[in-house]
């Protein structure tokens, strides 16, 4: 690996800032990436600067080459063996389950890599319990398939013997269980916080290591989809034994006049033998990743197994801040060193920028007033459930600014670092918030991973406590919510805490929080501010409408609401109602509107047959609905008009149709086939309306500026669905195997109109260097797999997600229904460094004649049950053969270690010989013997007891007295066994792992 200087950095950085800004990513980053060390070079694939390379750190991707298999949440024998009651998992240390040996048997488990969710792969079930969850078949009533099993073998190298080895999970869902070369390593609960375990002293060294999880998805947390499984990136983490500890150092900014006071703490950790001394350097580099600021410590000493914080100050002369519109990105690049050697390496990416909050006028970036025009977000996508690639991160930020969103609540649960990634280089503000709003040493476990992890990015303005917890108004919360603050003001204390309350306005612990925050209750919040005049208020959740895209009439069976904006949760504003009233009033800092996108679960108002929500202003693909442009009209400064509903209404000629537009001219016509039905003033944060009787043909919109006809927009009556046309928005992908593209796809008639009313399934294909891993099409009520290879039209467009491969070339995507013209697009998929990663292990099958291959036992071929199938080895024995005309070598691994296994060495073959189909051979004390029939090996495994058997004791000779031992001193009490078998079957099969 190679070693990565501050220098390296300087010196590549100087061309990187033209390259950087032709892809729209911070230059310093590129710097970083330029010499090939951590990050993949397009700005859609995650630059996750916790560490760069260099000094013996290196943090290394995990995630491909996994296997992957479905456990029994209620029956041990679908699990694995784990919870079998004969066989104690957690009895000896070392020997969990034969899954956790390199030689076990996982040819029947599936290839996966991360992020993966196998929740969005079950079919729909149609049950109210599983409303909440989207209807996949997941919980207490749905063991089958509720957990699932991760395998992932991977080799370390001699230098790796003296290195801290890490493994960092970023997420999966839920219960996480660790083994790590048999060995138990430990448990994590929650399904959203990042944790990581420690396994140096279960490494193997110069040697092969399995992986081994199980994920856990019977309990939940949300009311909302969460997906199952490793749904977010694992890294493999090696360091010096003296290091920066994970999420260690923190960068704070004092903003002054020409001038930037940074503190920044470090923490460092002392895992070596004895106490050792070491000290910081630190250094800081500016956007263009010229260094503009340096400071270093004294040494100090660290115990061993001990930790010690050291503080530095640093002045940054004519700071470059932080903005949504300017994201200048610095980075801190922190050098250990020990002995006068640099032991560690590790980068911080910060912004410089000021944040407050003003209870007259509400929230104010770098001192300029900013209305936090904001929404809340799950986490899943279209075809994708949970396990979103990075680049869809990059996706959904740039669609959410699209409609001029500038802020985002990640609620209600710690989000990806890649999430945060997309919203310090996009520029977008995040309301962070935990999962678990609690004083117990998980609830402050979570919060403190959350505050700790993301407390040096600049787009994080807020932390969030949680959200609606009824106990937060009452007594206890007190208790709870000052115990999170204090942690919150202990580890960062440059950020205000707020919470999204229910039911009450700042009482009981809510009056802990800095800004005072209110779901949906406008005139409550109004009444707040009148009486505390004092405290800062935002709308942390606000509005809820719901609305189905491209549809206009609501009809509860079919499960579709109509797109116009009154059509809202009961009680609750429409987005006209909220934001009007926001917009109106300076000392309201803005809001989050519930939902920027559609979300799985919670299919409000209606139950099955929607296995989504409703409630986005984007739908679950990306394709906007028409609130969109409402949002856009009055959150952005660019010229909106859009015009709704589409025009295709056969049988309602005559009839009477609500005509919408959402425009910030100053006045819009609208003309029904070219006839006016008159002009109409357009009212800040409003809408305008016509009440039209339905005749087919064009309806459009001329909208005004300054007297000026400025834009237009008509909706066409379209003929027959003729033809597919398809778009990609990408045209250049990274060949990373990470990398993603979005085709969307339109049926047109023969005009090359939208048709808006056609449900046409379109099928893909995805050939050459491309991977199709989900489909979409907006429809909340759509129970066709996410991840087929074909999709309805849903109101005319429907999307293909394709990822990239490691391979350079193109990708096609093509799209066909029948009976309409299909079509097709390529995209290049151009050649980048892969970001540092584990290599993916594949056992290595011997090519050659006759025996030559893998091999391993047949299962159940011999009928072998309890110790006798133990010593034939299902399941835990692969062999080796090399054959060589009559010489047969090769190796045996999975028969090595006590009794119950648990050494995976590879035992040598000696005396291999092959005679016409006639095999012999010996490996360690059993000797193989028998005839190669077509592809299976029947053998007799003899194994050489004679060790075993000289150290049984005598039987006794003469009589036995009626109470005590015989006089001979022999021990009867010994349990001979009657016959030790001399020969035990063992049938081999040819495989390919
Ligand atoms: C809120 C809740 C959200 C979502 C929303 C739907 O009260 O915080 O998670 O359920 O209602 O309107």
């Amino acid at each position: 690996m190679k070693t990565l200087s501050r220098r390296d950095l300087l010196k590549t950085s100087l061309l990187a800032p033209a390259a950087a800004a032709a892809q729209g990513m911070s230059p310093i980053r590129a710097a970083i990436q330029a010499v090939g060390e951590t990050h993949s070079p397009l700005p859609t694939t995650a630059r996750h600067d916790f560490s760069i390379s260099g000094a013996g750190r290196e943090r290394l991707l995990l995630d491909f080459g996994w296997r992957f298999h479905l456990g029994d949440a209620n029956d041990p024998v679908k699990d694995l063996g784990f919870g079998s009651s004969t066989t104690g998992n957690f009895q000896k240390t070392g020997n969990f389950l034969p899954a956790g040996n390199v030689a076990y048997d996982d040819g029947d488990w599936r290839s996966v890599d991360l992020p993966h969710d196998w929740a969005v792969e079950l079919p729909f079930q149609n049950d109210p319990a599983l409303q909440s969850k989207g209807f996949y078949p997941l919980g207490r009533t749905y063991p089958a398939t509720s957990v699932g099993w991760y395998r992932r073998i991977f080799e370390l190298s001699a230098d790796d013997a003296n290195k801290r080895i890490v493994l960092e999970f970023d997420g999966s869902y839920r219960e996480t269980m660790v083994v790590f070369n048999g060995f138990y390593v430990g448990r994590h609960s929650g399904g959203y916080d990042p944790f990581s375990f420690d396994v140096t002293g279960f490494a193997n060294p110069s040697g092969r290591n399995v992986l081994l999880v199980r994920v856990d998805a019977t309990s939940s947390d949300g009311w909302f989809y969460e997906g199952a499984g490793i749904y977010r990136h694992v890294w493999l983490v090696k360091t010096n034994p003296v290091h920066v500890k994970q999420w260690g150092t923190f960068v704070t900014s004092q903003v002054r006049p020409g001038e930037a006071a940074l503190t920044i703490r470090t923490e460092l950790e002392n895992h070596g033998k004895g106490e050792q001394r070491a000290r910081v350097i630190s250094s800081i580099l500016d956007p263009l990743g010229k260094e503009v600021g340096k400071a270093g410590t004294d040494s100090v000493s660290i115990p061993e197994g001990g930790e010690r914080t050291l503080e530095q100050k640093i002045a940054i002369k004519q700071p470059q801040l932080w903005s949504l519109e300017e994201r200048s990105l610095y980075t801190l690049v922190t050098e250990v060193k020990s002995e006068g050697d640099v032991v560690d390496r590790y980068s911080t990416t910060f912004g410089i920028r000021s944040i407050r909050f003003d209870a007259e006028k509400g929230f104010f970036l770098n001192d300029k007033p900013v209305k936090l025009k904001g929404t809340c977000n799950h986490q899943d996508h279209a075809g994708l459930g949970a396990a979103l690639p990075d680049a869809v991160q990059y996706y959904r930020i740039r669609k959410l600014q699209e409609m001029g969103c500038n802020s985002l609540r990640t609620s209600h649960n710690p989000p990806t670092p890649e999430l945060l990634d997309a919203c310090d280089e996009l520029g977008m503000l995040v309301f962070d918030e935990t999962r678990m709003m609690s004083s117990n040493p998980e609830g402050l476990g979570q919060f403190a991973n959350l505050v700790r992890r993301d407390r040096n990015r600049p787009s994080v303005f807020m932390w969030s406590m949680g959200n609606e917890e009824s106990q937060a108004n009452a007594g206890k919360g007190v208790y709870i919510l000052t115990a999170m603050k204090s942690l919150a003001t202990q580890l960062d204390g440059s950020r205000p805490v707020s919470i999204a309350p229910t039911g009450a306005i700042g009482t009981g612990g809510l009056a802990v929080c800095d800004v005072v925050g209110y779901n949906y209750m406008d005139p409550e919040a109004e009444a707040f501010h009148k009486a505390h005049p004092e405290r800062p208020v935002i709308g942390t959740e606000t509005v809820s409408a719901v609305g189905t895209r491209g549809i206009y009439i609501t009809d509860p069976d079919k499960g579709y609401v109509g797109s116009y904006d009154p059509y809202t949760t009961t009680g609750r504003a429409s987005a006209e109602g909220w934001w009007s009233f926001c917009n109106a009033r300076p000392w309201l800092s803005g809001g989050f509107v519930w939902t920027g996108f559609d979300y799985r679960g919670e299919p409000s108002p209606n139950g099955w047959p929607n296995i989504n929500s409703q409630y986005g202003i984007i739908d679950i693909c990306g394709f906007p609905k028409d609130s969109f442009y409402y949002y856009q009209s009055w959150w952005t400064e660019q010229q909106v008009m859009h015009l709704f509903p589409h025009w295709n209404w056969p049988g309602y000629e005559g009839k009477e149709i609500a005509v919408w537009v959402y425009s910030n001219l100053d006045k819009v016509e609208l003309l029904l086939n070219g006839q006016s039905l008159g002009t109409k003033d357009v009212k800040k944060d409003s809408h305008l309306a016509w009440i039209v009787k339905y005749a087919p043909g064009a309806i459009e919109a001329r909208g005004f500026k300054d007297n000026k006809l400025a834009m237009t927009a008509k909706r066409e009556t379209a003929g027959p669905a003729a033809k597919l046309v398809m778009t990609a928005d990408r045209r250049e992908v990274s060949a990373n195997g990470e990398d993603v593209a979005f085709f969307a796809v339109q049926v047109q008639d023969a005009q090359g109109r939208v048709v808006p009313i056609t449900d046409n399934l379109i099928t893909f294909k995805v050939s050459s260097e491309g991977k199709l891993i989900g489909v979409g099409n907006g429809d909340p009520t759509d129970q066709e797999s996410d991840k087929g290879t074909s999709r309805k039209a849903f109101s005319g467009l429907c999307m293909a997600i394709v990822q990239t491969t490691k391979t350079t070339g193109t990708i096609t995507v093509e799209a066909a229904a029948p009976g309409l013209e299909s079509t097709s697009v390529t995209i290049a998929s151009k050649a980048v460094t892969l970001r540092p990663q584990v290599p993916v292990w594949e056992r290595q099958i011997p090519v050659g004649s006759g025996t030559t291959g893998l091999w391993r036992p047949a299962p159940g071929a011999t009928g072998a049950t309890g110790l006798m199938a133990f010593l034939v080895g299902d399941g835990t024995t692969v062999f080796t053969l090399r054959q060589d005309g009559s010489t047969l070598t090769g190796s045996v691994e999975g028969m090595g270690g006590g009794f119950f296994g648990g050494s995976d060495a590879a035992i040598p073959i000696e005396e291999g010989k092959v005679d016409g189909q006639v095999v012999s051979f010996k490996a360690g004390n059993s000797t193989f013997s028998g005839t190669l029939k077509g592809d299976q090996l029947e053998l007799i495994r003899k194994i050489d007891f004679s060790r075993w058997l000289s150290r049984i004791p005598k039987e006794p000779t003469g009589p036995l007295p009626a109470i005590g031992p015989p006089p001979d001193g022999s021990d009867p009490s010994f349990n001979i066994p009657s016959s030790i078998p001399p020969g035990i079957p063992v049938v081999l099969r040819r495989v390919q792992r």
